[in-house]
C-alpha cells in the first residue's frame, strides 16, 4: 500500500449553479447552492485514499463549523488527520465556485490555509520521512512549498508539486521536485520565457502537463508523448486535476511505469467529472480498475 503525505489546503466549496455567469454589475438568478468539501490538498488526500493509499494530510482549518465538517469528511474517507490543526485566528478556507456553461470559475479565500507554515510541517517530519511520496499544491504559502521541497530533497522522498493555482516557482523547487503537474495555463506562468515544448524537453519524464479531456503530455527523453484521457459525459470538472495528481501519485508509488501511471490517473480523473462536487465523483480503486 502506497504511503502518501499531502501537505496543502482544506476548504469548504460554496457552489452556485447558474445558466450563465453574470456580467459586471449584473444580477442573475441561480439554479442551486450547495456546500461541499474541497481545497486542492484535501481533494488530493481523499482521492488518494479512495484509490487505496495510506494517506496523512498536513494542513489547517478554522475553529468553526466548516472546519469540523472538513475534518469529519477527511476521517470518513480514511485520511489520517493527526496533523490537521484547527487555528483560532482565521476562518476555514473557502472556495466560491460558479458552475455555468459547462465549466467552473473559482475564487479561493485562503483563511486558515495561510497558516500551513514550515513550523507545522516540522512537527510531522517523521511522517514525511516514511512516505513513498509527498504531494503539495499552491493554495498554501510559498515558503512552505520551498521548505518541503528542501526537506524531501534532503531525505530522498519524491515530491510531486501540483503548481495550482498558478504562481512562479523557483528554479530550486523545479529542480528538487520529482514531478511537476501544471495545466497549460499554469505551465505558461512557470515557464514564461520558453515554449511548452522546450519546457517539456528540459524536464523529461518529470514535467507532466495536464490538458483536461485531451489527456496529459510529457517528454520521454526522445519524443513528446500524449497519454489520452477517456471520453465521459462531464457533470462537474471541479477536482479533476486533483484526482489526476492523486491517481498518478498512487500508481507511480506502487511501481507502475510513468505511462501506466498517467493512464491510471487519467482514468480516475475522467470518472471524477461524472458527478457533482470536487470529491463527489472521485472513484474508488475498484471503480478505476473495472474501467481500465
Ligand atoms: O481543484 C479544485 C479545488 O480548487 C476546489 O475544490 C476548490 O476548493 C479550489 O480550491
Amino acid at each position: 500500500m502506497a504511503k502518501i503525505t499531502v501537505i496543502g489546503s482544506a476548504s469548504m466549496d460554496l457552489v452556485v449553479e447558474a445558466k450563465k455567469r453574470p456580467a459586471i454589475g449584473e444580477t442573475i438568478m441561480g439554479e442551486s447552492f450547495k456546500t461541499v468539501p474541497g481545497g486542492k490538498g484535501a481533494n488530493q488526500a481523499v482521492a488518494a485514499a479512495r484509490l487505496g493509499a495510506d494517506v496523512t494530510m498536513i494542513g489547517c482549518v478554522g475553529d468553526d463549523a466548516f472546519g469540523e465538517q472538513i475534518l469529519a469528511n477527511l476521517k470518513e474517507n480514511g485520511v489520517r488527520t493527526e496533523y490537521m490543526k484547527p487555528v483560532t485566528h482565521a476562518e476555514s478556507g473557502t472556495a466560491h465556485i460558479t458552475l455555468a456553461e459547462g465549466d467552473n470559475s473559482i475564487i479561493v479565500v485562503k483563511g486558515a490555509n495561510q497558516y500551513v507554515l514550515p513550523s507545522l510541517v516540522e512537527k510531522a517530519l517523521d511522517v514525511v520521512r516514511e512516505s513513498d511520496m509527498v504531494l503539495i499544491q499552491q493554495e498554501i504559502p510559498e515558503e512552505t512549498v520551498e521548505y518541503v521541497s528542501e526537506i524531501c530533497d534532503k531525505v530522498n522522498i519524491p515530491l510531486l508539486l501540483n503548481p495550482a493555482p498558478a504562481r512562479p516557482v523557483s528554479e530550486k523547487v523545479l529542480k528538487q521536485a520529482a514531478y511537476l503537474t501544471p495545466n497549460e495555463s499554469e505551465a505558461n506562468v512557470i515557464f514564461e520565457k520558453i515554449s511548452i515544448t522546450d519546457a517539456l524537453k528540459q524536464f523529461p519524464n518529470k514535467l507532466l502537463i495536464t490538458e483536461g479531456s485531451k489527456g496529459a503530455r510529457f517528454y520521454n527523453g526522445m519524443e513528446e508523448m500524449t497519454v489520452p484521457s477517456f471520453k465521459v459525459e462531464a457533470v462537474d470538472t471541479t477536482g479533476a486535476g486533483d484526482t489526476f495528481n492523486a491517481g498518478f501519485a498512487v500508481a507511480i508509488s506502487e511501481g507502475m511505469s510513468l505511462e501506466e501511471s498517467i493512464r491510471f490517473a487519467n482514468r480516475a480523473a475522467s470518472l471524477s467529472v461524472t458527478k457533482f462536487g470536487a470529491q463527489g465523483g472521485m472513484p474508488t480503486r475498484a471503480e478505476v480498475e473495472k474501467e481500465l
